[in-house]
């Protein structure tokens, strides 16, 4: 199974960039399932219903989410009717909507793992002991299973890696907005990169109006950060080739496409 990861889309230029270059990406990597992380896609903050229709429509199948998960309230009306929009598992257990769920494509079945890390960010419950009921309950599916970590902190990003290898076909990284250079595969098959990047603005601060963050940062003063409308774009993604018998990964590809990087048919 192909597996095609789309980091954390921001705002309309995010998702308009995804438009544009999905058609292509699929034509190039032929992935069985997509998965993206839309917890910025709507003008940066959460996810709306029609957004999210829109996602699926370009050919996206699995939604993961984060901490902006709440963001649009109306996500409280749609999250439980859908079984293709996922937010972190390790919300609270009162919370609407599920942690985890699974694609079937081409006779092969995916489970999709979205969780959130705890460090430099809110104390939800433990991601680690999550993961293991969750894990388990997947592989009674299938061996092939597929983890969105939406964490700060590099480290904890790192332990989950090594913590699911063997485990799980792949643990990518969502959040930090900035694609990191140390995709791998672990000693027993799992494929990792700490974060996948995001695609929107390319040339703001992690997706904001630079100069929102700049006078924030001169100033120490309070802005409402706003994602620019229009201007030049990423797209960052990770794609992963899976063996179907055994879950583990053989083979992965950073995707990372803007006016410095451009795309490579
Ligand atoms: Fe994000
Ligand atoms: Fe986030």
């Amino acid at each position: 199974m192909k597996v095609l990861f789309i980091g954390d889309i921001v705002g309309s230029i995010g998702r308009d960039t995804l438009e544009d270059y999905l058609p292509r990406l699929k034509r190039k990597y032929q992935p069985d399932v997509v998965i993206a992380n839309g917890e910025n896609a709507a003008s940066g903050r959460g996810i709306t219903k029609k957004i999210f229709q829109d996602l699926l429509f370009m050919g996206v199948d699995v939604v993961t989410m984060g901490n902006h998960t709440w963001d649009q309230k109306e996500i409280f009306d749609f999250i439980d009717d859908t079984d293709y929009l996922i937010r972190p598992a390790n919300f609270s257990d009162d919370a609407p909507g599920k942690g985890m769920t699974s694609v079937t494509k081409n006779g092969h079945t995916l489970s999709v793992i979205n969780l959130h890390g705890r460090t430099f960010l809110p104390p939800h419950d433990d991601p680690f002991k999550k993961v293991t009921e969750l894990v388990n309950e997947a592989k009674e599916l299938s061996p092939l299973i597929f983890v969105d970590f939406h964490a700060e902190a590099t480290s904890e990003k790192i332990a989950m890696g090594w913590h699911l290898d063997g485990e799980v076909s792949a643990v990518v990284g969502t959040h930090t907005h900035v694609q990191t250079a140390d995709a791998r595969i672990f000693p027993n098959g799992t494929a990792y990169i700490t974060d996948v990047g995001m695609t929107g603005p390319y040339d703001g601060v992690l997706g904001m109006k630079k100069e929102d963050v700049l006078y924030r940062f001169k100033t120490n003063m309070p802005v409402r950060f706003e994602v620019p409308k229009t201007g030049r774009s990423v797209l960052s993604g990770f794609f992963v080739e899976l063996d179907n018998q055994t879950g583990k990964a053989i083979s992965f590809e950073r995707v990372y496409i803007n006016e410095d990087y451009p795309f490579k048919g």
